[in-house]
């Protein structure tokens, strides 16, 4: 739907934006783009959610409309029921993806995850129409994104299916941008790539930054966080119900604090992983849940028990990670190598501790 917004309130909230990504030290050629793509044609009502969890939707005639899209926020689009599935990415991240993919004039970009198409509005501001191949899963976002890229006068290639695939007819690219969470690389981007390309994609709760050199593909994770939502495939609940049939063991892992501290390399070991905490009427952590898209789940409680169920032992990889990660570690400490047949996360050096991704054809 077309808004009525004073154009010249988002002009100005714009500018403060831009503004306020160069003083964090963004490229200003990017912040150029952000200040001159106007974000709230990409995104003409969200979603937000109060203190009690409940939603609701903003637009134009809300107060808040304008000054939120004009934020450095992410801003959810659409959910199923209170799941979040498609959403305007955080522009500052959105920057520093677009930043680490170091693009040329000339070169073709394929995007997994159009969403809004405000992503690819930036792209297309930038570099031209031509070199833009942008790809969503659902067809009702492509729609729309199409219409968005239409009415601030831009023209890449929309399409609708799922991203994993690329989109052979229209590479090689040399650049690839994922801005839905995955668990590995495809093998089929690799094979659609332009010599020396270059893909950014958030894997767990990282960035990685790969280079396709002949035969070698590999690189780092970026420095930064992402919480970018799963790429929509099936995946199992959690088997709690099941688990109160286990008997436990033990552990002599603490649960306080652990899914903060392991967060990131447990994202990487337990690829699309899912966690839960359990706690006392007074706030303390009494127990976490964690389970994986195959069904396997676990639960640990403060008192040192633990029940385990399903194809995958999450717990005994858990107990590893604590051994080796005693305090959070740094994410551009790790890497990513890739072959046709496996993919290793590593972490300090390539023949160092590391986890096998699933591979994605
Ligand atoms: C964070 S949003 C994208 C934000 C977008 N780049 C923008 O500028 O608005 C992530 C998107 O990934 C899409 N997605 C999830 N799974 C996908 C898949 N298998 N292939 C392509 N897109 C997918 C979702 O539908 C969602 O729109």
């Amino acid at each position: 739907m077309t808004t009525a917004v004073d154009a010249e309130l988002a002009r100005t909230l714009r500018g403060e934006l831009a503004a306020n990504l160069e003083a964090a030290g963004h490229d200003p050629a990017w912040v150029k783009a952000v200040r001159e793509v106007p974000r709230h044609l990409f995104v003409p009502e969200f979603h937000t959610q109060d203190a009690n969890y409940r939603w609701s939707r903003i637009g134009p005639n809300d107060d808040a409309y304008l000054s939120t899209v004009y934020s450095d926020r992410a801003l959810t689009t659409q959910r199923d029921g209170d799941e979040p599935t498609s959403s305007s990415s955080e522009p500052s991240l959105m920057l520093t993806m677009l930043e680490a993919l170091d693009i040329r004039p000339g070169h073709r970009v394929y995007e997994c995850g159009t969403g809004t198409g405000w992503n690819a509005a930036l792209l297309a501001h930038r570099f031209g129409d031509a070199g833009v191949t942008t790809v969503d899963v659902d067809p009702e976002l492509t729609r729309a994104a199409v219409a968005h890229l239409t009415l601030a006068g831009y023209h890449p290639l929309v399409h609708t299916g799922d991203g994993v695939a690329g989109l052979p007819e229209h590479g090689p690219y040399d650049r690839f941008i994922t801005t839905c969470r995955m668990r590995a690389i495809p093998w089929a981007w690799v094979e659609q790539c332009a010599d020396e390309a270059v893909m950014v994609a958030p894997i767990g709760w990282g960035l990685v930054r790969i280079t396709v050199e002949n035969d070698r593909v590999h690189g780092r994770f970026l420095p930064d966080g992402a919480c970018f939502m799963p790429r929509r495939e099936d995946a199992a609940g959690p088997l709690f119900d099941v688990l109160d049939k286990v008997s436990p063991t033990t552990t002599s892992v603490s649960v306080t604090g652990l899914l903060d501290r392991l967060a990131f390399p447990l994202s990487l070991a337990l690829p699309s992983h899912n966690t839960c905490t359990w706690y006392d009427d007074a706030g303390t952590d009494t127990a976490v849940g964690i389970w994986t898209p195959d069904g396997s789940t676990a639960k640990a409680g403060i008192d040192g028990s633990v029940r385990q169920t399903g194809p995958r032992r999450l717990w005994d990889v858990v107990e590893k990670l604590d051994t080796l990660f005693p305090t959070a570690p740094c994410r551009a400490d790790f890497g990513l190598t890739i072959t046709r047949d496996r993919q290793r996360v590593w972490w300090r050096a390539e023949d160092g501790p590391g986890w096998e991704l699933p591979t994605l054809s």
